[in-house]
């Protein structure tokens, strides 16, 4: 059977500083799990070695991070004290709310449903994502409730394998002790 693997991108700056969205770079520790990466995946993971995807790499559009707008590069005290309302209607309906000039989570899961089309017809996949972009990709192959949605705990520096069963997916992760 064919796998969908996740992770996140390696730590990044912005990780570190607490602060959201914004393209930043990996930290340190980041750069390390970048590094470590493609012996986790073609050492450590099940009997379909991901050379059956012979290493092509894409970048999509599709798959940038939920766009905080005006609160971007912002850490979350940051936004409380600045827009404390627009924090409160985010804490109590966290899939709906949408960042002044920004994104929702729902938003991002219509953004993301020409990449689920391809995904399921690709072969083996690794896709290196952000936290909310795998929450939705993760809900979606596990068939998650949308309110959970937002909440779903994706770790930095851990690949997590999905492979799609007749009813659901089965799941496996990898966590680099990085
Ligand atoms: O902090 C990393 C990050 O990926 C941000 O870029 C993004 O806004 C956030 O996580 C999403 O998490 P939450 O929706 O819980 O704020």
């Amino acid at each position: 059977p064919r796998s969908i693997f996740f992770s996140r991108h390696g730590e990044s700056q912005y990780n570190v500083e607490g602060k959201i969205g914004g393209d930043s770079l990996l930290s340190p520790r980041g750069m390390e799990y970048a590094k470590a990466l493609p012996a986790l995946i073609t050492d450590n993971i099940g009997d379909q070695p991901l050379t059956d995807l012979k290493y092509t790499k894409l970048t999509w559009k599709s798959l940038d991070e939920l766009d905080a707008g005006v609160c971007d590069g912002m850490t979350y005290e940051e936004i409380e004290q600045a827009y404390p309302d627009d924090f409160a209607n985010r804490d109590e309906d966290k899939f709906n709310y949408r960042y002044r000039g920004g994104e929702s989570y729902r938003d991002v899961v219509v953004r993301l449903e020409p990449v689920i089309m391809e995904l399921e017809r690709q072969e083996n996949i690794l896709i290196i994502g952000h936290q909310a972009i795998l929450r939705c990709l993760y809900a979606y192959f596990h068939h998650l409730p949308q309110d959970d949605l937002p909440y779903i705990k994706i770790p930095l520096h851990t690949v997590i394998k999905l492979t799609p069963k007749a009813y659901g997916c089965d799941e496996e992760r990898y966590a680099l002790p990085i």
